[in-house]
């Protein structure tokens, strides 16, 4: 495969096949292989009245040794499983995503970027309310489905600090809501204030506690987390999504010698943080320069604004190192492919 690998970005690009099966009568069908792009549904699906759906992001990366590897892909499937039981999807188990996500990786290996172009085969599960009902009820019938692309960095500064604007006058998920949870209706939610934020220049939205909007929540598609002394600090708060990536730094941290703090963080603590960042599948590690509060006309910096700081730099080389296979895996994060 002859593609630009190093300017790819992070778009929808053709590949040879996805996966698919259906949920009917109470039972999965076994897997098929399609190579349409297409899906035909019942126009009344509950997917597309009342966003009766939930997807997953994950990553197959190539190693130096050419092997391929998912990097905690039984992780996704038990977050699918918690976005399925809340908001009343049938459960994919987790050994049938494990089977869609390899057979669809292997069958568009030619797809996974080569080593070292910094560019990953991005893996998008699906899970989706096809059966119609024009009630405000969930589905009889659910498609799940697997397609994949080779993508670049989510921000397009990849590694290189980003400017984000505090989201005020907004929230994407509610102190009660479906924020924990990977399912559209969040995005959806999320898009005018992140399109707000890139027609002034910044990277994305950070959004606070929709409660009292005191603490902060996390950044458009991805956690936030800072560094502070030897600590790692990560919010805790019920309207954020559990990242996995997030959740590897804080082991990675703490395998560093680090304190590991999970608790809610007041946006003025920005101002007492050494370094802080964005992390997710698709942003890997951004990292974060700037962070702007139009209410109060704070601006919060964090090093020299155009370097990553060195806690981030070890966190994100160790990170990618032990997802490509150049470091040992040593907490059992990985499954090799072949
Ligand atoms: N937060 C949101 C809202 C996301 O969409 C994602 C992406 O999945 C993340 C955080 C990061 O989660 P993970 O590290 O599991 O990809
Ligand atoms: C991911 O990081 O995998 C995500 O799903 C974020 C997405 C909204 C691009």
């Amino acid at each position: 495969m002859d593609l630009d690998w190093k300017n790819l970005g992070f778009a929808v690009r053709k590949t040879d096949y996805h996966v698919r099966c259906v949920y009917r009568d109470g039972k999965w069908s076994d897997l098929e292989v399609s190579p349409d792009d297409h899906l035909s549904i019942h126009i009344g699906a509950t997917c597309l009245h009342y966003g009766q759906e939930s997807f997953e992001g994950l990553k197959a990366y190539r190693g130096a040794d050419d092997r391929i590897r998912l990097f905690r892909p039984w992780d996704n499937a038990r977050r699918m499983i918690n976005s399925a039981r809340g908001i009343l999807l049938a459960e994919v188990p987790e050994e049938l995503f494990l089977e869609a996500v390899e057979k669809v990786v292997l069958l568009n290996r030619n797809y996974i970027p080569p080593y070292g172009t910094g560019a990953t085969l991005y893996v998008r599960p699906l899970l989706i309310g096809t059966g119609p009902e024009v009630g405000v009820r969930p589905a009889k019938e659910y498609t799940f489905l697997v397609f994949v692309m080779p993508v670049g960095p989510y921000f397009k500064e990849g590694f290189k600090p980003v400017s984000m604007v505090i989201c005020r006058k907004h929230d994407r998920a509610a102190p009660l809501g479906t924020g924990h949870l990977k399912v559209g209706g969040n995005y959806a939610a999320s898009m005018s204030s992140v399109a707000a934020a890139h027609e002034k220049g910044f990277a994305t939205a950070m959004y606070l506690d929709a409660r009292e909007k005191k603490y902060i929540d996390e950044c458009g598609p991805a956690n936030f987390f800072a560094i502070k002394d030897n600590t790692y600090i990560t919010p805790d708060s019920h309207s954020i999504l559990p990242s996995i990536t997030n959740n590897s730094l804080q082991v990675l941290a703490e395998s560093f010698g680090m304190k590991v703090e999970k608790r809610p963080v007041p946006v003025e603590e920005l101002a007492q943080f050494d370094e802080a960042g964005a992390c997710g599948t698709a942003a890997v590690i951004s990292p974060i320069g700037k962070v702007v509060d139009e209410e109060t006309d704070r601006v919060y910096t964090f090093g020299d604004g155009v370097n990553p700081g060195p806690v981030t730099t070890r966190l994100y080389e160790t990170l990618t190192g032990i997802q490509n296979g150049d470091l040992e895996d040593t907490f059992g994060w990985v499954k090799i492919l072949q």
